[in-house]
């Protein structure tokens, strides 16, 4: 089919394959193996209906991962809100009647249809059922109302059905549906051609062989923009500091443990990158000495460390910018937009993110939200609400996009 020559857009893609309780739940199987030959990654929720015509094992033998069937599954609790939160795309095939009214009408009485109304990514339904149920006017209603909301429901083929009946109903040919996913894609690889060079985490600044400097970042918020570059089509390159986090497929990271190793590491790539987004908690200071040897308590009840700053990374690689956007970051705790902007204006950055660490309700250090406050040189500001980190990374990716991106900014340099 001419669909399957079009695939050029899931390559990284992180795919939501929903599989509901139709008697074309196999077919479902041949769409899986089309997606991860196209290059994504697929995560299978099955509703209980489904398990009746497909075992979740098929599923997650072919996908590599564990397949959600149950909102209380023991090993991911959270899995409604998670799994549409990493998801490029959420692809409901086959879609039963009974899925296209309860997604219309908004209930949640499954994971899949709860995660659907936290999934902030496109959702395509390909429906599969008898003749006579996809005319029937309420499913007709249905397909309209979740067309209205933007959901892409592809039309059913007319063909032989299970019931021997020939009429419209038959799901959609697997390139077809393969395509329609491949086209959600296109439209969000804005960030195709770009460099992304992306700076996370904290770095640990030696005092002895076993103690070091550090801070609290936990190198979420980097390890998010670079997923999110990712998955919009740049070529991604993660300088992280230590964290425990392992970045998504296709990533290229380089670790660092010092500001030092940091500052050489982000120079060496600086050159060759579009876009430098700086989300790492690089120490201002560091003890000037490091000494060889664990130091030793020995009756001591006070001791002195000197301190010395470390390399101002971000008005080094300023300084040396050709025609890369640069975006920092701003972890305040007071005075935040002032700092954000002196810092913005200091560090001729195009983009500053500012946030507040103190904040409660999850926000800042090691939390998986973030409530953020864009700033650009242009004076423009944008107030972005408490949202998951990897939601905030596609905002961020957004905002450089519109502000820079498309109509580039004004080129600040620091004396
Ligand atoms: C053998 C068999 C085949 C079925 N095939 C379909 C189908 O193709 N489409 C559909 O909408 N419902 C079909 N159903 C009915 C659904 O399984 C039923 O409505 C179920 O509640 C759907 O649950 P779910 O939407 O949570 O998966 C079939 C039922 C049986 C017993």
């Amino acid at each position: 089919m001419d669909e399957a020559r079009l695939v050029t857009h899931l390559s990284g893609k992180r795919v939501v394959l929903g599989v509901t309780g139709s008697i074309a739940a196999y077919k479902a199987v041949s769409v899986l193996r089309a997606l991860r030959c196209a290059g994504a990654t697929v995560s299978v929720v099955m509703t209980k209906a489904a398990t009746k015509f497909v075992t979740p094992r098929t599923f997650e033998v072919l996908s590599g991962e564990r397949v959600v069937t149950d909102l209380f599954d023991a090993h991911e609790p959270m899995a409604h809100l998670t799994i549409p939160e990493r998801a490029d795309v959420v692809l409901v095939a086959p879609a039963t009647a009974n899925f296209l009214a309860k997604a219309a009408l908004g209930l949640a009485d499954d994971v899949l249809t709860t995660m659907l109304l936290s999934a902030r990514c496109p959702v395509i339904v390909a429906p599969a059922m008898d003749g006579d149920m996809w005319t029937h006017p309420p499913v007709v209603q249905h397909v309209q109302t979740l067309r209205s909301r933007g959901v892409v429901v592809l039309d059913p083929e007319v063909g032989p059905l299970a019931s021997g009946q020939i009429a419209q109903g038959r799901l959609s040919e697997e390139p077809k549906i393969v395509a329609a996913v491949d086209s959600a894609m296109a439209s969000r690889c804005d960030w195709q051609n770009q460099v992304v060079l992306v700076s996370a985490g904290p770095t640990q600044e030696p005092i002895d062989p076993v103690r070091f400097l550090s801070n609290r970042s936990s190198g979420k918020m980097g390890y998010a923009i670079a997923a999110a570059a990712k998955a919009r089509g740049a070529e991604v390159i993660l300088v992280s500091g230590p964290s425990s986090l392992s970045p998504e497929p296709g990533i290229t990271t380089v670790r660092v443990n010092t500001a030092a190793e940091m500052a050489d590491a982000l120079f060496r790539h600086f050159p060759t990158c579009t876009v430098l987004i700086m989300a790492a908690a690089v120490a201002d200071f560091r003890p000037k000495e490091s000494f060889a040897q664990k130091v030793k308590k020995q009756g001591k009840t006070d001791m002195v460390l000197e301190l010395e700053a470390t390399p101002d990374i971000l008005a080094m690689l300023s300084a040396r910018r050709t025609s890369q956007i640069m975006v920092g970051f701003a972890a305040e705790t007071e005075h935040i937009l002032s700092h954000a902007t002196d810092k913005l204006n200091a560090k001729g950055l195009d983009l500053i993110v500012a946030n507040d660490v103190t904040q409660t309700g999850g926000g800042g250090f090691g939390s998986d939200d973030n409530a953020a406050i864009i700033l650009s040189a242009r004076g423009e500001q944008r107030d972005l609400g408490l949202m998951s980190k990897r939601r905030l990374a596609d905002e961020i990716l957004t905002a450089v996009h519109e502000l820079c991106l498309v109509r580039p900014c004004q080129k600040v340099l620091v004396q």
